[in-house]
């Protein structure tokens, strides 16, 4: 690497985020944390994915400080407070937000960013889908527990794998890249119940980690992955596999 290359990480500050963080900059890259908890401070940022004003105000004050901006993560998980609802629960207007809040908010930055990038003539764009996004949900592993997944997730992670693709597509030429890594479910504190349906299932037997998902990020806006855009690496211990 000649020059520390520029990377921000949206949701930084939560539990992918912190270390996507840690991992990129134990690889040498220069992190912009970027997170809706943070205020501007050094190199951390103030960010409401969901709002124009605030991610354009971001970038220019970025961009103040930076010559280029090498990558962007699209890592944040804005959710209404009635996240995780049944189906049949789910308002209208709930289901609206959402989608308004994560799959508008990772358009709104990838927007954004890649006509700084495409002016640049490079950068990769990685985002976060989910397993999700890829297969439907076996509500099976819920039963016995208050948890479940919401349909809206489904449509919003899926949607963001082919608008990667879409973008790969569009952007290629300019010298941008744009990938999605998409990970089977991390351990978080989920009762016991849940744990043992999942791990019952997935063939490594066990839930991700963190650990297990940041080096494909960091992986994918670092050069060694110069040939590759509009894919989506799944990590999910085999999840998906079966
Ligand atoms: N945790 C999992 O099991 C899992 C599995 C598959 C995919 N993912 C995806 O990985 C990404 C990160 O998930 P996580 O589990 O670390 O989430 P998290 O809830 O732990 O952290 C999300 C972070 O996003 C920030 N945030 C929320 N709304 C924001 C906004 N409007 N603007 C800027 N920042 C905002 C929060 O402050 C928080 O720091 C998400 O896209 C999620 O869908 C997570």
């Amino acid at each position: 690497m000649k020059r520390g290359k520029l990377v921000v990480v949206t949701g930084s500050e939560g539990l992918l985020g912190k270390e996507m963080v840690l991992d990129l900059t134990k690889k040498g890259f220069h992190v912009i944390r970027a997170d809706k908890s943070l205020e501007d401070a050094g190199d951390c940022y103030y960010l409401d994915i969901t709002d124009q004003e605030s991610v354009q105000s971001m970038l220019m004050k970025l961009l103040a400080k930076h010559d280029y901006i090498d990558g962007w993560v699209n890592n944040a998980y804005p959710r209404t407070k009635d996240w995780g609802k049944d189906w049949k629960d789910i308002e209208f207007t709930s289901w609206q937000k959402n989608i308004d809040m994560h799959l508008n908010g990772y358009f709104l930055c990838m927007h954004k960013v890649s006509d700084i990038m495409t002016k640049q003539g490079f950068g990769s764009i990685v985002n976060l889908s989910s397993i999700y996004g890829v297969v439907g949900p076996d509500f099976s592993v819920y039963e016995n527990t208050e948890m479940t997944m919401p349909a809206a997730y489904s449509a919003i992670k899926g949607a963001i794998i082919n608008l990667t693709r879409f973008l790969a597509a569009r952007l290629g030429p300019d010298g941008v890249r744009v990938n999605c890594v998409s990970p089977g479910g991390i351990i978080d504190a989920q009762p016991k119940a849940f744990l043992d349906a999942y791990c019952k299932k997935v063939p490594m037997r066990r839930m991700g980690t963190p650990v297990d998902i940041a080096p494909a990020i960091s992986f994918l806006i670092s050069d060694e992955s110069q040939y590759i855009t509009g894919q989506n690496i799944i990590i999910d211990g085999g999840w998906t596999a079966i």
